[in-house]
């Protein structure tokens, strides 16, 4: 049986503070991964920048997006198809990214939370909309949430509340913000159809 003892304790800490104080993801600064024995190379283009992913084959766009390029705005909820919390754009279409394949989506543009936002930091109508009708709680299922409601206005599915209900509920919330979300989603439509 392994034992725990200060020294694990305090090591961990230590590991976890080094993950803590890691540098934030800036564009551009990661990409381009060595291939190895066993890997695919894999091109997207994310959020606008092109990489280049050395990665095994079984790996999904959520973990090649968190594990790889520290893009950890897209969350991993159930990680099996059911929560929508990994919700992300490829190719402008609304997919879970824990159930594609990154070899699935080579050569595909790929659009997270994190490029939702213009380069200057303004943020999406659709973001400034949850935030102005306090759209969630936890936050957990937000950066999915936003994600699905910016391809439900494009997809012409947000016409009315039954409608948004419908085409958004994919995207589970548990704290249960659903009527501030077809809220925020009316307040975005008229300014995302001129984004
Ligand atoms: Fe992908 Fe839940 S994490 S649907
Ligand atoms: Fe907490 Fe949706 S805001 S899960």
């Amino acid at each position: 049986m392994t034992s725990i003892t200060r020294r694990t304790v305090l090591s961990g800490g230590a590991a976890l503070a080094g993950a803590v104080m890691s540098p934030p993801f800036v564009p551009g600064a990661v990409g381009k991964e060595t291939p190895r024995s066993g890997k695919v190379v894999v091109r997207l283009a994310v959020n606008g920048y092109p990489r280049e992913l050395a990665l095994d084959p079984r790996t999904t766009v959520l973990d090649a997006l968190r594990e790889h390029l520290l893009l950890t705005g897209t969350k991993k909820g159930c990680d099996q198809g059911q929560c929508g919390a990994c919700t992300v754009h490829i190719n402008g279409e609304r997919v879970l990214s824990c159930l594609t394949l990154a070899v699935a989506a080579e050569g595909a543009r790929v659009d997270t939370i994190e490029g939702l936002s213009t380069p200057g930091g303004r943020l999406n109508p659709m973001q400034q909309a949850f935030i102005e009708q306090d759209a969630f709680q936890c936050g957990f299922c937000t950066p999915g949430q936003i994600m699905s409601a910016v391809a439900c206005v494009r997809e012409g599915h947000a016409e009315s509340d039954a409608d948004i209900r419908e085409y958004m509920s994919g995207n589970l919330c548990r704290c249960g913000a659903y009527p501030k979300i077809v809220a925020a989603i009316k307040q975005a439509r008229p300014k995302l159809d001129k984004v």
